[in-house]
């Protein structure tokens, strides 16, 4: 029988619970408190830690009910450790702590970003280690080498001002499309062009690619839109929107194919909520079709923030025979990414 792990998700504005049984997903529970911070146009700490602590009982019950088990049922809980806001990383630690020792079952410290990438062996059923992943989300936009997903994470690249999907915010926030941005954006350009103004690409230039290959900059096409913005008094919102995407998903690809074919390894998970974008996925899609590049992306509702991709990760640490984490721990806010686990 295949372990069955609960898997607790606090780093952001989401309260996630998500329970499986080895790789099949039982239960995936969000309660959201994204509504209480729209208008400030970004999420408040405090409001977040409150929330999480409110919504954690009646979402985990609500995850066993839907999931068919209880709590006895429960082999391992796994919890996201870092990185995060800390004070709600804290509530889904501690809550984390107080049931594994309620229970006498080992917990799981885990790293939200790994388990971004894990989520995908939910959705596609087999491991596919080894891989190259592209990891964008709200906080973090990265490339990955991942040999292991329990363990052994290389960084290649990373962002160097902005994650991609905190430009996606910022021009929506710009383009007075609302909060969370990115899913605005989306659904903006598909009425707009592409190809109506071409904006810049961050970090392409020859001196880019021959010494920072695999980091991403977009501070400089944030400020192209802007200034786009000021100097054309009658723009169309829907050509703004669709170029601003095209832009971004088109570096973050170039560059997720050529780690691809630098380091001969011909498989590709695209993770984490910008992982959604529907144009990211079709140009995917299209691009590693013809480079014979393996592509896998989450169903869209696990590429942003879930408890299953936690439960996910915590069930693969237990089938590779990876110890638990040992005693209390503290949140990690700024846990690195080649962290897979505390
Ligand atoms: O992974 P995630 O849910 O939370 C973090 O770990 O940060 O990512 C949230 C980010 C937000 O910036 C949001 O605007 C972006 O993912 N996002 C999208 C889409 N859906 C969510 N960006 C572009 N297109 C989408 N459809
Ligand atoms: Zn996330």
């Amino acid at each position: 029988m295949q372990p069955v792990v609960l898997g607790i998700e606090t780093s952001c504005d989401e309260t996630a619970i998500g329970i499986v049984r080895g790789g099949t997903l039982l239960a995936n529970v969000i309660a959201s408190s994204v509504d209480e911070h729209a208008r400030f146009g970004g999420v408040v700490p405090e409001i977040a830690s409150r929330a999480h602590l409110e919504a954690m009982l009646p979402s985990i019950q609500r995850a066993l009910t839907d999931a068919n088990v209880s709590l006895s049922d429960i082999d391992a809980i796994a919890v996201t450790a870092g990185p995060g806001l800390v004070g709600a990383l804290l509530v889904g630690v501690a809550s984390a702590s107080g049931l594994a020792q309620g229970l006498g079952r080992p917990l799981y410290g885990v790293n939200h970003l790994a388990a971004h990438v894990s989520v995908d062996y939910l959705t596609h059923n087999q491991p596919t280690d080894p891989t190259i992943a592209l990891l964008v989300s709200g906080g973090h936009s990265s490339l990955l080498q991942v040999d292991d997903i329990t363990g052994s994470i290389t960084k290649l690249g990373a962002t160097m001002d902005d994650a991609a999907g905190e430009a996606f915010d910022k021009i929506a926030r710009i383009l007075d499309l609302g909060f969370p941005g990115g899913p605005a954006i989306d659904r903006e350009a598909v009425s707009g062009s592409a190809s109506a103004i071409d904006f810049p690409r961050g970090l392409t230039t020859s001196n880019d690619w021959a010494t920072r290959p695999y980091d991403f900059s977009f501070s400089g096409l944030k400020t192209a839109v802007a200034r786009y913005l000021e100097g054309t008094p009658s723009f169309l919102r829907a050509d703004v929107a669709a170029s601003f995407q095209e832009a971004i998903v088109d570096v973050l690809l170039l560059k997720a194919l050529a780690a691809c074919k630098s380091t001969g390894i011909d498989s590709l998970v695209i993770a984490g909520g910008v992982a959604a974008n529907s144009r990211l996925r079709a140009v995917a899609t299209e691009r590693c079709e013809k480079a014979g590049i393996a592509l896998r992306i989450p169903t869209p509702a696990l590429c942003t923030d879930n408890g299953a991709m936690v439960a996910s990760l915590g069930s693969l640490m237990v089938s590779a025979g990876r110890p638990a984490t040992k005693g209390a721990f503290d949140a990690d806010s700024s846990l690195k990414v080649e962290q897979v686990s505390l």
